[in-house]
């Protein structure tokens, strides 16, 4: 995907080290966001002037990987930098890429940036566990649940 998109020069990215961790914990639990896999080896940041602004993460899974934990802080919405990481995130992953949307307005969101929904029954076995309960919850309380690969468009 092309990415014509530069960082403001006061904003960097990079890849977080382990007393990232605790504002990164602290952040997904405020925002309620999928506190699984909060390993610090796995996530990048982009920091303004020492502070950490944005981060999302590549969790691990047997051949497979899942975007997650996207953030960006509230100010910095809307100027391109979750569209930075998405990007930045699709080009670290090394293994096929998969995420789980839990809003449409989200869903539309990463589909501009490349992902095309799944069903679950098309997710790698070693996913499905992990999305099991969101599968239930889409089929029995029909709950907006949607399963997205990135599809490279090359
Ligand atoms: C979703 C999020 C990461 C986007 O970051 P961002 O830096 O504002 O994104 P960009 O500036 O690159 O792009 C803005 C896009 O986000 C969309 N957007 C902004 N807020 C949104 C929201 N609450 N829900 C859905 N989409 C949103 C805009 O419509 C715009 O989409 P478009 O460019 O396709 O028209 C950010 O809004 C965020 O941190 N939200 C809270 C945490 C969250 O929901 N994370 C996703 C977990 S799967």
């Amino acid at each position: 995907m092309q990415c014509d998109f530069s960082l403001p020069p006061e904003c960097t990215l990079r890849k977080a080290v382990p007393h990232d961790i605790w504002l990164i914990i602290f952040v997904v639990f405020r925002a309620r966001l999928d506190p699984s896999q909060l390993r610090w080896q796995q996530f990048w940041i982009i920091e303004c002037d020492g502070r950490l602004i944005a981060f999302g993460q590549l969790r691990k899974f047997h051949s497979a990987q899942e975007l997650g934990s996207l953030f960006v802080a509230p100010a910095w919405r809307n100027r391109g930098l979750g569209t930075f990481l998405v990007q930045h995130l699709i080009a670290q992953a090394t293994q096929p890429l998969y995420l789980k949307c839990l809003k449409p307005g989200l869903a539309e969101f990463y589909r501009r940036r490349g992902f095309v929904p799944v069903t679950f029954k098309d997710l790698p076995l070693s996913l499905k566990p992990k999305f099991q309960l969101s599968q239930l919850r889409k089929s029995l309380l029909k709950a907006f649940v949607l399963f997205m690969k990135y599809q490279d468009p090359g």
